[in-house]
């Protein structure tokens, strides 16, 4: 089967990847590739490490109709216009920008500070994360793509939701500069990056609602986050240590041996191509360019926690690996194709 696949928005970091990732996959071919700034250039004007034999185009809806499955790259609050147009137009799209995510419109200026005029399209969307939603992935029409901190975060603690209630849970999370975009700013620029590390957004990022969304989802009752963001000086990858307390459905304090709870881990993932639950705690190295999540468990017995330090790109399995996973999963492909390999 081959399917035609556009991406909107291919010339930002996740749109290159993506990109790269389409141009080897066996079951599609690209139809178009859009961009305003670059429009009329070749792909390896912008990008001479990609070997894509395409021109970007402007955006125009008319123009991508032939297309099965539309990804948008776009900014929050730029995507969501287009991805309507885009479903309305018949098109299946997989959106990258947190446009859809979030399942209550009125949070939406609150946290991304716009009004949400396609409340429709909001409560229709599937959460592309497949390791929780694949039957739902299969057949949705719109699938938002998660955010890379969330999805970091999620694969960590689901194994635990479930067999355990959740409390004190702390989620700190560092992570290369590629995940603000290409542009730099003064805070992402080479200067500022460069042999420091600071933390930001230390209390109410974005991200935060995502991850209180579906963890609460998960566990069947609110749990309130504690999240941290930090900018390591590296390109790519996220490493989140994951801190939390576990209670039994009566309120009373319990702590699996690490046995337990490796076993718990390793048996919740059996099935999953693309979750590691490994020993010894891993590096970004592990994982950089890979659709991986590899991840390693501790029990803290002195401090009553368990903790989580575990390992993804950002660009991959927290944008664009995960988007190609989701297309093969709307699509009938094994799930691994076309990511398997590097990114
Ligand atoms: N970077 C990550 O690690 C990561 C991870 C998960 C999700 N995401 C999400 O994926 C989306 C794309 O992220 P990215 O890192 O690839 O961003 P990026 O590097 O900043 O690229 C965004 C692209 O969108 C296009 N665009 C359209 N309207 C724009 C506007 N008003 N301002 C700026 N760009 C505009 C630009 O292309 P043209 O100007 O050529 O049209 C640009 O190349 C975002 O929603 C982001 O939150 C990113």
């Amino acid at each position: 089967v081959v399917i035609t696949v556009s991406v909107v928005g291919a010339t930002g970091f996740a749109g290159a990847v993506l990109t790269d990732l389409l141009s080897r996959h066996p079951g599609v071919r690209i139809d178009a590739l859009t961009s305003a700034s670059y429009a009329g250039l070749t792909v390896a004007n912008v990008f001479p490490n990609l070997r894509v034999d395409a021109v970007y185009q402007p955006y125009d809806c008319d123009r991508l109709a032939s297309t099965d499955i539309a990804f948008v790259c776009y900014p929050h609050a730029e995507s969501f216009p287009v991805v309507a147009e885009l479903v309305d137009a018949g098109m299946k799209v997989i959106d990258l920008s947190a446009d859809f995510r979030l399942k209550d419109p009125d949070l939406y200026p609150e946290w991304y500070g716009f009004e949400h005029t396609r409340e429709d399209l909001v409560a229709e969307a599937v959460y592309g994360l497949p390791e929780l939603y694949r039957e739902e992935i299969a057949c949705a029409r719109l699938v938002a793509n998660p955010g890379c901190y969330p999805t970091s975060m999620l694969l960590g603690f689901l194994p635990l939701t479930g067999r355990f209630r959740l409390s004190g849970v702390i989620v700190d999370s560092k992570s290369g500069v590629s995940g603000a975009g290409r542009k730099a700013s003064d805070k992402t620029h080479f200067c500022s990056v460069h042999d420091d590390f600071r933390a930001y957004a230390e209390v109410g990022h974005r991200h935060t609602a995502e991850m209180v969304q579906e963890l609460s989802l998960a566990a069947g009752e609110p749990v309130p986050i504690s999240f941290t963001p930090h900018l390591l000086p590296v390109d790519r990858g996220i490493l989140s240590t994951l801190y939390c307390r576990l209670t039994d459905a009566s309120g009373l304090t319990v702590l699996p041996s690490a046995n337990e709870l490796r076993e718990l881990y390793e048996a919740y993932y059996q099935d999953e191509p693309f979750v590691e639950v490994v020993s010894a705690v891993p590096a970004l190295s592990e994982v950089q360019e890979t659709n991986f999540c590899r991840m390693a468990v501790r029990v803290d017995a002195a401090a009553g926690m368990v903790k989580v330090v575990s390992v993804i790109d950002n660009l991959v399995k927290g944008a664009s690996g995960q988007a190609v996973q989701n297309m093969n999963i709307m699509c009938g492909f094994d799930e691994r194709l076309g990511v398997e390999g590097r990114a």
